[in-house]
């Protein structure tokens, strides 16, 4: 079986931080994970490593079948990333950045401004003509950097905390197109703090807690487990939730 996406041992230390510590984890094709854990528990940094944004300090991983390490642009040419910072070259217009994203991937000018005007009309992305990406708002930017993930037709898509600072109604349409990439095969995975996204939307769990994996599987799976009766006491449970008692001027 060649999974979508094998980690062995993978780590990540700044300094005497252990970011990400000894991480082991296999998905099969087509499955859509959601990375749950607390602001710091080193989710992010697990996916910058997955999508060769930031080098392992130890471990390994491979995507669709190939070694990272090995070969990085192969596996880049067929994943799409929406990083946490978004990293966008803001002193382009929105059209003029997906154009440069789609030449990255060998996509002519009109196959790009093609598929950026189907994007833009599902996301209701509309900036004014010409406007820098400097100057769109942070859902704007949002927006379009889904839409640079997506315009290539990645086998498989890392989207880190897609949802926050997203309106209702975009989130929706955000979940109908992974629900509709999910049905066409495409490999999900996303990262988020709140356990409802996971919860609601993510057929497999991975919980992260100060960079160990402390549960893997289905909600149900999770659930036997440990026993417990929702996402949210499990995850209490899983990476504990100790009550700090009461603010003592309040
Ligand atoms: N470049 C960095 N230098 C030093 N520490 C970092 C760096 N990036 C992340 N960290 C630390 O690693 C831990 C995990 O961070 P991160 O992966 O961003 O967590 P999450 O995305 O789950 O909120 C945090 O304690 C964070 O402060
Ligand atoms: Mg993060």
């Amino acid at each position: 079986m060649e999974w979508a996406l094998e980690l062995n041992r993978l780590t990540k230390r700044f300094g005497d931080k252990v970011a990400v510590d000894g991480l082991d984890l296999r998905l099969p094709p087509g499955a859509f994970l959601g990375l749950l854990g607390r602001n710091g528990a080193g989710k992010s940094t697990t996916l910058k490593m997955v999508t060769g944004l930031l080098q392992p300090t130890e471990g390994s991983i491979r995507v669709l079948g190939l070694d990272l390490g090995a070969d990085p642009i192969a596996v880049k040419r067929q994943i799409g990333v929406m990083p946490e910072d978004m990293a966008l070259l803001e002193f382009l217009s929105g059209p003029q950045y997906l154009r440069f994203v789609g030449r990255m991937y060998g996509l002519d000018d009109a196959t790009a401004d093609a598929r950026r005007l189907e994007l833009f009309s599902k996301l209701d992305l509309d900036p004014p003509a010409g406007a820098l990406v400097s100057d769109y708002s942070y859902g704007m930017k949002k927006k379009l950097s889904l839409c640079a993930a997506l315009i290539h037709a990645p086998r498989m898509l890392f989207l880190d905390e897609p949802f926050e600072g997203i309106d209702a109604v975009t989130s929706r349409t955000i979940k109908e197109i992974l629900a509709g990439l999910q049905t066409r095969g495409v490999t999900l995975i996303l990262t988020s703090h709140i356990m409802e996204v996971v919860e609601r939307l993510c057929p497999l769990i991975a919980i992260l807690d100060e960079g160990r994996l402390k549960g893997f599987g289905s909600l149900e799976d999770l659930r036997e487990g440990a026993g417990a009766e929702d996402l949210e006491s499990l995850f209490v449970d899983l990476v504990g939730g100790a009550q700090k008692g009461e603010l003592s001027w309040l």
